[in-house]
Parts: structure tokens; C-alpha cells; sequence
């Protein structure tokens, strides 16, 4: 496991930007694994940017980890808008080669299953960019997930709830499941990298890092991947 630690959130956005970028310049028609949430949002700013400056995302695919079940595409919280407001809309890729699970689907385990369906007929993912849960969840992939998951219907727990409350009116508006790509879905991914800053985020941060791998822990599996890089900012390394 690489291990980067940087001062504050704009060097992790850059640093975790570099990354990205490489895998980019190496190999045009990457296929990218994507997160949302605070910890990229600097990083999706640096690779608009980079854009402006030439760099190409045309020939990419793109997969985001998860979408909360019951929000449209327009939704003001859904990971679709999310991503159409920070990334999509900024850069050159094309619409049909970003994906985002359909949390409207009539039936989400189909769903599931296409999802992983076509992440596999794309070839699978080159480089996965993961946030971390304080609870140290990856995508939507909670304590307690089996690293055996594929990606499927979640229950999102109350922390979680709690959590990413701050981008609903209320607490009661969050939806309480999601679909989310599986651990072994994250683990096939050919590299990751995970952002983290803050010191909210230490403990999970140092329980995936020096903790026991083990389901209670979902982050932790990260330690059995070939090419995990972490970046975090010293806050979130506080405690490693
Ligand atoms: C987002 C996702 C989540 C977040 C995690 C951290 O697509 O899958 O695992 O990465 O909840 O969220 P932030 O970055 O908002 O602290």
C-alpha cells in the first residue's frame, strides 16, 4: 500500500489530479471508476482544468461506485447531477460512456447485474478513484458487507444517513438504500486511489490502513490490492 501524505486538501486534490492524469496519458481509452462526495470535488475541479488545457477525456468510460435508489438523474442530490455539475459538463467525455447506476430502475436487481455486466464488457476498470466513510465504508459498501459483494441493493446505515444529510433539506429526505458497486466489484479494479481528509476520517483512515482486514472494516480489504495508493491530507494521517 502507497501511502501519501500531503498538508491540506489542495495538495490531496493535486496529488490524487497526477494520478488520474497519468492513467490518462497512458492509455486513452481508460476505463475510470468514480466517487462522489467532498473528499474529489477538488480533483474533479484540477481535471476541468486540465482540460482547459488539452487534455483529453473523449475516449474514456467512466463508472461511478453508486446512486441512491428512488432519485432521478435530476435530482438535486443524486450522484448523476452530482457528477453532470463537477466533471461531466466540464470535460469532453461522452454522455453515453458515463456511467452511473439507475437508482429509478423498475428492477433494481437487473439492474445490478447490467451494471457488472457492462463493467466487464468494457474490460473492467484501470484506475478507481475511492472516498472512505468514517464508519470506513468504499462506495456504499458498509460494515459488515461481504468482500465477496458484487454490485447490489444496499441499506445504508444510520451514520451514513446522518452523513450525507448535509446535501438534503433534511435528514428525513435521504434515501435509506442505494445501489452501490460490491467490494470484490472495487477490488478488481486494476488501481485505486483513496482520498481522505480531515481529522473525522483518521480513525477509519488508520483501521484500513494498520488495522485487521476484515468485513467490520470494509475499507481494510484494501490492504490485499496490488495498487492501492492513499492520499491523505495530515489530519486524516493523524492517526496512523
Ligand atoms: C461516494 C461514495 C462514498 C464516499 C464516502 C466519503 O460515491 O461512494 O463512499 O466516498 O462516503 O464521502 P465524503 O468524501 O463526502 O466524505
Amino acid at each position: 500500500m502507497n501511502v501519501i501524505v500531503v498538508t491540506n486538501y489542495a495538495r490531496m486534490s493535486e496529488e490524487a489530479a497526477k494520478i488520474v492524469r497519468a492513467q490518462i496519458l497512458k492509455k486513452a481509452r481508460s476505463v475510470l471508476g468514480l466517487a462522489t462526495g467532498s473528499s474529489p470535488l477538488g480533483l474533479y475541479s484540477l481535471l476541468a482544468e486540465y482540460h482547459r488545457l488539452g487534455l483529453d477525456f473523449s475516449r474514456l468510460t467512466t463508472f461511478n461506485l453508486d446512486e441512491y435508489i428512488g432519485l432521478a438523474g435530476d435530482h438535486p442530490a443524486s450522484y448523476r447531477r452530482y457528477m453532470q455539475e463537477h466533471l461531466f459538463s466540464k470535460v469532453n467525455l461522452h454522455p453515453e460512456k458515463t456511467l452511473v447506476p439507475n437508482g429509478m430502475a423498475p428492477d433494481l436487481e437487473q439492474e445490478c447485474l447490467r451494471y457488472e455486466e457492462l463493467i466487464k464488457r468494457c474490460g473492467g476498470i484501470d484506475l478507481q478513484v475511492l472516498g472512505i466513510g468514517v464508519n470506513g465504508h468504499i462506495g456504499f459498501n458498509e460494515p459488515g458487507t461481504a468482500f465477496g459483494s458484487r454490485t447490489q441493493v444496499v441499506n445504508l446505515t444510520e451514520s451514513t444517513i446522518r452523513a450525507n444529510s448535509r446535501f438534503f433539506s433534511s435528514e428525513r429526505e435521504v434515501p435509506t438504500q442505494a445501489v452501490s458497486m460490491g467490494i470484490k466489484s472495487i477490488m478488481q479494479a486494476r488501481s485505486i486511489v483513496l482520498l481522505a481528509n480531515g481529522g473525522r476520517k483518521a480513525a477509519a483512515v488508520a483501521a484500513a490502513v494498520n488495522g485487521p482486514v476484515s468485513e467490520d472494516m470494509p475499507a481494510s480489504v484494501l490492504q490485499l490490492h496490488p495498487a492501492v495508493t492513499f492520499v491523505l491530507d495530515q489530519a486524516a494521517a493523524s492517526k496512523l
